[in-house]
């Protein structure tokens, strides 16, 4: 099995408790997610600036999200600067909780953002993934017909939420919609249970893992070979 490196060397920031938008780096940002609780089941506010700075220097085509919340408002506000807008949204964002999926739609119209993003209902369901069964996202029907053909250069994990190594699934049912060498980023990635599911896309043929980027929860990073 090959291992997974540290991407840098910095301490870890130890401020992992719940943050305000005013630590964001984008002024914007701070407002559009002004009175939202950030870094605990959010991102930490280093990490959507990450996010932010990976959407501006890929400019992706399409992205894909497993989680939705702040996130979301963050990458649909980056988006707001990558050319090649359409009709469609550019991103589709997989919520497993029909509540949570209302709540992100809440966080885009306030922001002004909502014909950025699909946000879609994905509940949770056993299936066989690389072999093993496993409960995950299943896909609607939806994501292929907003895609409309466009392929995914970036996707993004932060969920399902359940027992540790459940998001092991994620990156398997992400590739079907995605463009080889798509990068991907997965939140708390310092966690036992997400150690463990970079280890096994370290493993897989098709996937490279960079490392972790030790910032708040951890950011891995990586990319999609095939
Ligand atoms: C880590 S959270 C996703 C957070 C999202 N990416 C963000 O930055 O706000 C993963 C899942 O936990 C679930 N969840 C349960 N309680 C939640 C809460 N208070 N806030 C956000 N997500 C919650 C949602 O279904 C969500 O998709």
């Amino acid at each position: 099995m090959r291992s997974v490196r540290r991407l840098s060397t910095a301490p870890l920031d130890p401020r992992t408790r719940p943050a305000t938008s005013q630590r964001l780096r984008h002024e914007p940002l701070r407002a559009l997610l002004d009175g939202v609780e950030l870094g605990t089941w959010a991102l930490g506010p280093r990490s959507i600036d990450e996010l932010v700075d990976t959407v501006r220097q890929l400019r992706p085509a399409a992205v894909l999200e497993f989680g939705s919340g702040c996130s979301t408002v963050a990458l649909a506000w980056a988006m707001r600067d990558v050319p090649g807008a359409g009709t469609e949204p550019r991103i589709v964002s997989l919520e497993q909780d029909p509540t949570q999926a209302e709540r992100t739609r809440g966080l885009l119209d306030r922001a002004g953002l909502a014909d950025e993003v699909a946000v879609l209902h994905a509940p949770l369901a056993r299936q066989l993934v690389e072999g093993r069964e496993t409960e995950c996202y299943e896909i609607p029907a939806a994501v292929e017909r907003t895609l409309g053909g466009r392929r995914v250069d970036l996707v993004v994990i932060d969920g399902p939420a359940g027992p540790p190594g459940i998001r092991f699934a994620t990156l398997p049912l992400a590739r079907p919609f995605v463009r080889m060498g798509a990068r991907f980023v997965l939140d708390d990635a310092l966690r036992d249970g997400e150690l463990e599911v970079a280890r096994r896309w370290a493993a897989l043929p098709w996937a490279t893992v960079d490392g972790i980027r030790l910032i708040e929860k951890g950011l891995l990073t990586g990319s999609v070979r095939g």
